[in-house]
């Protein structure tokens, strides 16, 4: 006989199962704030301070999000999402074949390099512009220690740096949505509620259909080791 309070038990066990809190506020605030000092930092380059302050906070940021990459919650963590060269190659051979995707709950193995990648050109632009703030201008905290001779250098570093930034961000927004699309996940809602589905439209694994979480993953190699 059909038990009306089994089903729904097990209706909201398997929904409890299928949406997996990935994404924590700090990660979620970290990075809807860092997009929007980026933009203003970008886009507003005449008025000082708004423009070293836009730096200084993505400065603030980064450091920030380095600490919670180590001390962090689970799927935050670096260790989460650092990856051996060969899963990055197999993600990636997978990827241009648009075969069988293998879902990660944090960031995947191309999708983790941009994360590395675009952290450490914020934070060395930030550097660059404080000191170029300093040469050129001679304020901020690195006046009077940066020679002013080094402003023309420096402008030209910060110039090519912001536009390899730019570059990259439009890398990472099209990376975005176009594994959003593959995954059948919706990325972009996730990094606003911090929810990511554990099982996607598309079988994982050579088609094994099984679905490989980070931990399933760590698991496994432990095992092969
Ligand atoms: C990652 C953070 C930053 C980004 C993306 C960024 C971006 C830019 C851009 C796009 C320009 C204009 C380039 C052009 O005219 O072609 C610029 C210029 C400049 N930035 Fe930044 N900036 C950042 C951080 C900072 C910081 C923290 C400071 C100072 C504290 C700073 C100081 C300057 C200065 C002094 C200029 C030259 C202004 C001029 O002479 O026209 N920047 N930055
Ligand atoms: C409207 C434009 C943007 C959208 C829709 C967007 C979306 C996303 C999404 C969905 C993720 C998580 C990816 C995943 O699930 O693995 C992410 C991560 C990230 N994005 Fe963006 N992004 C945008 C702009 C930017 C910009 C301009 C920057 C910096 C210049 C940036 C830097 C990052 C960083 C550093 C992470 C890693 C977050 C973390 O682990 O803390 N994003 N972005």
């Amino acid at each position: 006989m059909n038990d009306p309070h089994a089903a729904s038990l097990q209706a909201s066990t398997v929904s409890a199962q299928t949406r997996i809190k990935v994404w924590d506020i700090l990660v979620r605030t970290f990075h809807w704030t860092l997009v929007v000092s980026f933009t203003t930092g970008y886009l507003i380059t005449d008025k000082f301070p708004l423009h070293a302050y836009a730096g200084y906070t993505i400065f603030a940021l980064v450091m920030l999000r380095v600490i919670w990459g180590f001390v962090g919650t689970k799927y935050a963590r670096f260790s989460a999402f650092t990856y051996s060269l060969n899963e990055t190659v197999q993600y990636l051979l997978s990827a241009l074949r648009m075969g069988k995707a293998r879902e990660y709950l944090s960031h995947n193995p191309m999708g983790a390099l941009m994360v590395y990648l675009l952290l450490a050109m914020l934070l060395f632009n930030a550097v660059i512009g404080t000191m170029l703030y300093g040469a050129q201008q001679l304020e901020g905290p690195l006046a009077d220690i940066v020679p002013t001779l080094w402003d023309e250098n420096l402008e030209v570093v910060h110039k090519f740096m912001a536009k390899a930034l730019l570059t990259l961000a439009a890398f990472h927004l099209a990376g975005v949505l176009w594994s959003s699309w593959w995954h059948r996940q919706n990325y972009v809602l996730a990094m606003f509620t911090g929810y990511k589905s554990a099982f996607t439209r598309r079988e994982h694994r050579e088609g094994s259909g099984e679905v490989w979480t980070s931990e399933e993953r760590t698991r496994h190699h432990k095992q092969q080791r």
